[in-house]
């Protein structure tokens, strides 16, 4: 037995949803970096879940779908409300919403493949929803409902802040969304597939993934760069407080990548989007230290920069909570998760490796009394 500590490298399973080859990511072998420039992200998730790109009749129809899913049940906003408001953070919140949200779906042990795959519509349409009312009713404010006839990015902001956002900034989410909308077997993609091998249904796989994803070594990160930067306050602070870091042994939240090695393609583009962000808010600040970060920790560990060092910036440009930064992840991955899922189930087996044992040998048992 060779045992792979962290599965470096380890092929677990093959998948027609998305890949990384050679330092590119494809969704069903769509360049991301098309899929960034042009697509909506209602027509990534509908590429994700049905591996070919819609006509113009069926991502309106879809789109439709989805608008029309995102209400939640008001006992689910009930239980959202009976959370410590002061304490809870909204990835825990979100966890245990979506656990919450499979009591008030009839389906959601029916097994059948159409059941399951009106369940991942109600899933992807309601998590926007989730996100958005629980952050308005910690504020004191009241959720605000979904409008039909607004698309996924723009109603996220909509029931976000009461008022239809401005299309620079729908445009942003927008194309957050679909940055981070797939990503081969990562930690939180290959946990929905591990609970849902056992047969188990949608919202445990689900729920399983937003637990995988809320870690700072995964989505979790996004949220610790932003600490960082405000940590360091101003530029002129960035190497100092980056060269103490290292000092420490402390990692560098939003710098490299288990799969890229020469750079994560998504992150361009967030890097671009955070230029003109914070130009246009008059934070530049925050996008000119973190070039300086990028560069020094490329220049001296040999690091990248990953998606969720610059996506920090994008949405504090925005005026979106820290703490809502890895909800708005699990917003998009979530149709990651689900296409994984209905992949798993197409052609399913147990997924259970094996451990090395390095414990004690065989010993023997003693009665307590004499211990
Ligand atoms: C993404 C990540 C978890 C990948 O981990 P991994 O493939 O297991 O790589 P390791 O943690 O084993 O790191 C390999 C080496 O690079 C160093 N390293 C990796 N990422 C680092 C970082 N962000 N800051 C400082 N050093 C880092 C490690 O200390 C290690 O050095 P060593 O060999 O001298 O001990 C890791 O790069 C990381 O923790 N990044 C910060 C968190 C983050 O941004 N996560 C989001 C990922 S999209």
């Amino acid at each position: 037995m060779t045992t792979t500590k962290g599965l470096e490298g380890v092929v677990a399973t093959q998948s027609s949803v998305s890949s990384i080859i050679d330092d590119q990511l494809t969704y069903v072998g769509y360049r991301i970096d098309d899929l960034a420039e042009n697509s909506s992200f209602e027509e990534v998730v509908y590429l994700l879940w049905n591996l070919k790109l819609p006509t113009k009749s069926e991502l309106d129809t879809f789109k439709a779908e989805l608008a029309s899913n995102m209400e939640l049940p008001e006992a689910v906003i009930d239980h959202l409300r009976s959370y410590d408001l002061s304490t809870v953070h909204p990835m825990a919140a979100l966890r245990t919403a979506v656990s919450i949200l499979g009591l008030y779906d009839e389906e959601s042990d029916v097994m059948e493949e159409a059941a399951n795959k009106r369940k991942a519509l109600r899933l992807q349409a309601k998590i926007a929803t989730i996100v958005t009312a629980f952050a308005r009713i910690r504020q004191g404010k009241e959720p605000v409902k979904p409008k039909k006839d607004l698309g996924f990015a723009a109603n996220f902001l909509y029931m976000l802040n009461g008022e239809e956002a401005k299309d620079v900034e729908v445009e942003a989410i927008n194309k957050a969304l679909v940055l981070h909308a797939d990503h081969e077997l990562n930690a939180s993609t290959f946990t929905a597939r591990v609970c849902v091998a056992t047969l188990s249904d949608i919202y445990s796989g689900v729920t399983a993934a937003i637990g995988a994803l809320k870690g700072p070594l995964h989505g979790g990160a996004n949220e610790r760069v932003m600490k960082m930067l405000t940590d360091i306050g101003e530029e002129e602070n960035a190497i100092p407080h980056i060269k103490e870091k290292i000092a420490n042994k402390e990692k560098i939240m939003g710098m490299g990548h288990r799969v890229y090695k020469n750079g994560d393609p998504r992150a361009k583009h967030l890097k671009r989007m955070s230029k003109e962000l914070t130009k246009t808010s008059g934070q530049s600040k925050w996008y000119n230290m973190s070039v300086k970060i990028e560069d020094f920790i490329k220049e001296e560990k040999g690091l990248p920069a990953n998606v969720d060092f610059y996506s920090a910036s994008v949405y504090h440009s925005l005026g979106i909570d820290h703490d809502l930064f890895t909800p708005i992840f699990a917003t998009s991955r979530v149709s990651g998760w689900l296409a994984h899922i209905l992949e798993q189930y197409d052609n399913n087996r147990l997924i259970r490796p094996r451990a090395e044992y390095v414990g004690p040998k065989t010993q023997d048992y003693k009665p307590i009394e004499d211990r």
